[in-house]
């Protein structure tokens, strides 16, 4: 990601912030209905799950300048999601949530440039929490 994209990524979460847990829990909705099986996974109540997303893509997203400085607390979540039973195949899933999301919230905002933007902030989010799900694996066949 460049310097632009990260700026463009950190705006939109601003002119988010007015209703960020709405955002999230319209994401965990899309989500449900995209996949309607990874719904047992889940045992918190939706308001608690669209907090701490909602908490966490916030200290993420503020960080994406220097992501390296929480790279191990991002890694670190992808293992806990081993044990969740999360699949890396479950991150496209979540991906098109997300997408389908922003241009609900968004609308006409959402330009291919800031959807780009938003595609590469979650994938490299996603890959590495998608090494912390490998390492997690690794570890308990070992
Ligand atoms: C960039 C991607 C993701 C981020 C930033 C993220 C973030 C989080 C956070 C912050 C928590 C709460 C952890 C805690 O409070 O201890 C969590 C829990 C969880 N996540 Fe994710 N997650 C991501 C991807 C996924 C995917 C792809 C799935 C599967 C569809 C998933 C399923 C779960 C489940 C099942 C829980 C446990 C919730 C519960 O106990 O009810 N996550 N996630």
């Amino acid at each position: 990601m460049n310097e632009q994209q990260i700026d463009l990524v950190q705006r939109a979460w601003d002119q988010l912030s007015y209703n960020r847990e709405q955002f999230t829990h319209d994401i965990y909705s899309a989500l449900f209905r995209l996949d309607p099986s990874l719904h047992t996974m889940f045992s918190l109540p939706p308001e608690r799950l669209a907090q701490n997303l909602a908490r966490t893509l916030n200290t993420v997203l503020t960080s994406l300048h220097d992501l390296d400085s929480i790279r191990f607390i991002i890694v670190s979540l992808g293992a806990q999601h081993y044990r969740y039973g999360v699949k890396p195949e479950h991150f496209a899933v979540l991906k098109a949530a997300l997408t389908e999301v922003l241009q609900q919230h968004l609308g006409k905002r959402l330009t291919p440039e800031l959807a780009e933007a938003w595609s590469q902030a979650y994938d490299l989010i996603a890959g590495l929490m998608l090494e912390g799900l490998a390492q997690a694996a690794k570890q308990q066949a070992s």
